[in-house]
C-alpha cells in the first residue's frame, strides 16, 4: 500500500542537497489541506487549511529538520543545537534521536508550553532555559555553532528553508495551481520565506502559473515586521512567536514585495478568539500562534477587504494540544457539571430531561 515518503523522498529533485545526503525521515509533509466551510462562507472564497500541526511531531519545522538533520548527519554532525520557541526544540530534538547523534536546544525560561518542553525532555534534548528571550537563545546558539563542534539547525540554516519550502509544492500539487492569497503567521520569518521560495520555484519550472500574495501575520506585542525595526521586549500569548528580531528580515520582506503582500499585527484577544472559532467550527484546534493567520483574515474581513472568489490558504503551523494552558485558559466561564453516576442525572444535568 502507498505511504507518503516523507519531504526529502516525494520532492528530492527540487531539493538542493549535497551529493550523498543520507535521509534522517519521520515521514513529515503530506500534510492535510482542509477547506474551512466557515471562512469560505464568511469571506465569499475558497479558504483552504494547510494544517501542519499534522506533522510527526506536531508542527511544520519537521519539514525543515528532515533536511536540516540529514545535511548534518551526512557532513558528520554529532551534535546539533537550536534556540526555540518551543516546536523547533521538539522537532529537532525526535530527529536527531533519529539520527543518533546529540541535541542541545536553547529556550527561553518559562516562557515556552509545557508540551513541547516535554517532546525535547522524552525525545533525549539536553535543555537549557535561558534567562532572556528567543533572540537572545538564537545569537547564544549562533556562536556555540562557531566556536564547538555542534550544528546549528535553526532557520538561518539554509536547509531549513529548503524543506520547508515543499508545502508550497504540496498546495499547488492539491490545487491544482496557486492559491491567489496565502496567509500565515509569522516570528523568526523563515516559513513565509521559504514558502515564497516554494512558489517562485513551482513557477520557474512551470508547475504553476503564478505566486500567491504573501501575507504574514504577527502578534501586535511582537511584531517588529509590521514596525519595521526590532522589539527589545517582545511580548504575547502566542509563545510561539514571541521574537523581536526575525533571523529571516531580509528575504521575509523581499516575500512581501515582491508578492504585493505586507506584513500586519493582531492582538493576542483576536489571536485567541480565532484559535477557538477555528476549533469549534471547523474542528481543528491549533495553537495560539497558528491562529495569527485566521484572525488576519477576520480583521480584513470586518475592515471590508473584498477577497470573494479568491482561493485562499492559511497555514495553520502547529497543534493545539502543544499548549492546553493557554487553550483552556480562554473559558473562564467553563464550569465542571459533575452528576451521581445514574442516567438521570446526567440526563438532567445536559438539559435532555
Ligand atoms: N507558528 C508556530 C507554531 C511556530 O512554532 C513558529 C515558529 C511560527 C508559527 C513562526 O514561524 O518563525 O518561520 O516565522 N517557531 C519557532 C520555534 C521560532 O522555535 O519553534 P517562523
Amino acid at each position: 500500500p502507498h505511504q507518503w515518503l516523507g519531504v526529502i523522498e516525494e520532492y528530492r529533485d527540487r531539493l538542493d542537497l549535497p551529493d550523498g545526503t543520507p535521509t534522517i525521515t519521520l515521514r513529515e509533509g503530506g500534510t492535510p489541506m482542509v477547506r474551512s466551510g466557515w471562512l469560505s462562507g464568511l469571506l465569499g472564497a475558497e479558504v483552504w487549511l494547510k494544517v501542519e500541526g499534522n506533522n510527526p511531531t506536531g508542527s511544520f519545522k519537521d519539514r525543515g529538520m528532515t533536511v536540516a538533520l540529514s545535511v548534518a548527519v551526512g557532513e558528520g554532525a554529532k551534535a546539533v543545537v537550536c534556540a526555540s520557541t518551543g516546536n523547533t526544540s521538539a522537532s529537532m530534538a525526535a530527529y536527531a534521536a533519529r539520527a543518533g547523534i546529540k541535541p542541545l536546544v536553547l529556550v527561553p525560561q518559562g516562557k515556552i508550553a509545557a508540551g513541547k518542553l516535554a517532546q525535547a525532555i522524552v525525545h533525549g534534548a539536553q535543555v537549557i532555559m535561558v534567562r532572556g528571550n528567543f533572540d537572545d537563545c538564537l545569537r547564544i546558539s549562533r556562536a556555540l555553532a562557531e566556536d564547538y563542534p555542534v550544528a546549528l539547525v535553526n532557520s538561518v540554516n539554509p536547509m531549513r528553508l529548503e524543506g520547508q519550502k515543499t508545502a508550497s509544492f504540496e498546495i499547488v500539487d492539491f490545487l491544482g495551481r496557486a492559491p491567489d492569497v496565502h496567509v500565515l503567521p509569522t516570528g523568526n520569518a523563515g516559513n513565509i520565506s521559504a514558502y515564497w521560495k516554494g512558489y517562485k520555484e513551482y513557477v520557474e519550472s512551470g508547475d504553476a502559473s503564478h505566486t500567491p500574495v504573501m501575507r504574514g501575520w504577527q502578534a501586535e506585542g511582537a511584531a517588529p515586521l509590521v514596525l519595521g525595526h526590532p522589539v527589545s521586549d517582545p511580548e504575547t500569548v502566542a509563545s510561539a512567536i514571541r521574537i523581536g528580531n526575525p533571523a529571516s528580515w531580509d528575504l521575509a520582506v523581499a516575500a512581501a514585495q515582491e508578492s504585493g503582500g505586507r506584513f500586519r499585527k493582531a492582538s493576542d484577544d483576536q489571536i485567541l478568539a480565532a484559535q477557538r472559532d477555528l476549533a469549534s467550527r471547523d474542528g481543528v484546534f491549533v495553537e495560539p500562534a497558528s491562529a495569527a493567520g485566521v484572525a488576519g483574515l477576520l480583521i480584513e474581513h470586518a475592515e471590508g477587504a473584498d477577497l470573494r472568489g479568491q482561493t485562499v490558504v492559511v497555514t495553520v503551523t502547529g497543534h493545539g494540544l502543544k499548549d492546553i494552558d493557554t487553550a483552556l485558559s480562554t473559558f473562564t466561564e467553563l464550569v465542571d457539571v459533575v452528576v451521581d453516576p445514574d442516567v438521570e442525572s446526567a440526563a438532567r444535568a445536559a438539559g435532555l430531561a
